[in-house]
């Protein structure tokens, strides 16, 4: 593509222009966002990049490894991986409402990688996948009033403590040009074809307090339903799908045991930008399959219902 050919070539050229021989890190995500970013600015500034990756526990199966070994093993880039799944798993101990968890988080988030960048020495720079979707709608919400609607986790805050200068190189891109972007770059098609996914995580994807055991079950759920949305060959064409555990359980039966489990909430979007976003419609068929498998297969969900709710009045994810 050649206008991306030229943005990547116009880019680099200003990211060495701002940051010169500083030293800057950057947090990935596991999405694709922070990845593309990442992998631009190493294109730029080679290893005056580290980029820390802290596992929050809240992603998706397979996800913490993918990213890590595509960090370190194709592209070879410095990677620092903090585990830190107990810390974020006690901090949520309790925390039910929902921007009370993304404050949790948030806040959690940036102090592991704080600590982290402390570490390594500090740096000059910190380096954010802020694309220009995240620019607008954390001023004003399509349009309307300035009210906000969700605060957006991301290490907003971080700059300030640390005294970092900012390097956002996807600013004034949407979603659909950072893949085009990561393409270009070299990505792996699976990674960049991936859905979004909410710094967050599965945490809000839970309504009600998390805890370990309801994250595993959901995982489960998520990973089940992803597989079916593959083998159907839909993927490609819904925005987002994903799993979402709800706090209430209902009574069923098994084959002659009585059930008492809870329920698990399908949602796929299609959209352009997450700004709007219609309900993907599945065939009657294919929610019947999926749904018989989540019950069967995952311990501890025994009824499962699919979301049609639009963006507006709904927003994609639950909390
Ligand atoms: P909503 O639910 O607001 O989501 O319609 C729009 C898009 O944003 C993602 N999302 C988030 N991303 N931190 C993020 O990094 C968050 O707190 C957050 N909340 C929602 C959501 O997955 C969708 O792609």
């Amino acid at each position: 593509d050649w206008t991306m050919a030229h943005f990547r070539s116009s880019e680099i050229e200003k990211i060495r222009a701002q940051v010169g021989s500083a030293r800057v890190i950057s947090g990935l995500s596991g999405g694709v966002d922070s990845a593309v970013a990442s992998v631009l600015i190493h294109e730029a500034i080679g290893d005056q990049l580290t980029c820390i990756f802290v596992d929050h526990g809240l992603l998706r199966s397979g996800e913490a490894d993918e990213v890590v070994s595509l960090f370190r093993g194709t592209y070879n880039i410095p990677l620092v991986h903090v585990d830190a799944r107990e810390t974020f798993l006690s901090a949520l101990d309790g925390v039910s409402d929902p921007e009370q968890k993304r404050k949790t988080i948030g806040r959690l988030f940036i102090d592991v990688f704080e600590e982290e960048a402390r570490k390594l020495g500090g740096a000059d720079f910190l380096a954010q996948g802020t694309l220009y979707p995240d620019v607008i709608e954390s001023v004003s919400f399509t349009g309307g009033p300035s009210v906000t609607i969700k605060s957006h986790h991301n290490v907003g805050g971080l700059p300030e403590r640390m005294n970092l200068k900012l390097v956002e190189p996807l600013r004034e891109l949407f979603k659909d040009e950072v893949r085009v972007l990561g393409r270009e770059l070299g990505l792996p098609e699976a990674f960049i074809g991936r859905h979004p996914f909410p710094g967050p995580g599965l945490a809000i994807r839970i309504p009600g307090e998390v805890t370990s055991e309801k994250l595993d079950i959901l995982r489960h759920a998520d990973s089940i339903y992803l597989e079916e949305i593959r083998k159907a060959g839909l993927y490609d064409r819904i925005w987002q799908a994903f799993a979402v555990l709800l706090p209430v359980r209902t009574v069923g039966v098994m084959g002659d045991a009585r059930t008492y489990d809870h329920v698990c909430a399908l949602r796929a979007v299609t959209s352009t930008d997450g700004m709007t976003a219609d309900y993907f419609d599945f065939s009657h068929d294919f929610l019947g399959r999926t749904a018989t498998r989540i019950i069967n297969e995952v311990n501890g969900i025994n009824r499962v219902v699919y979301d049609i709710t639009s963006k507006p009045p709904g927003t994609i994810e639950w909390e």
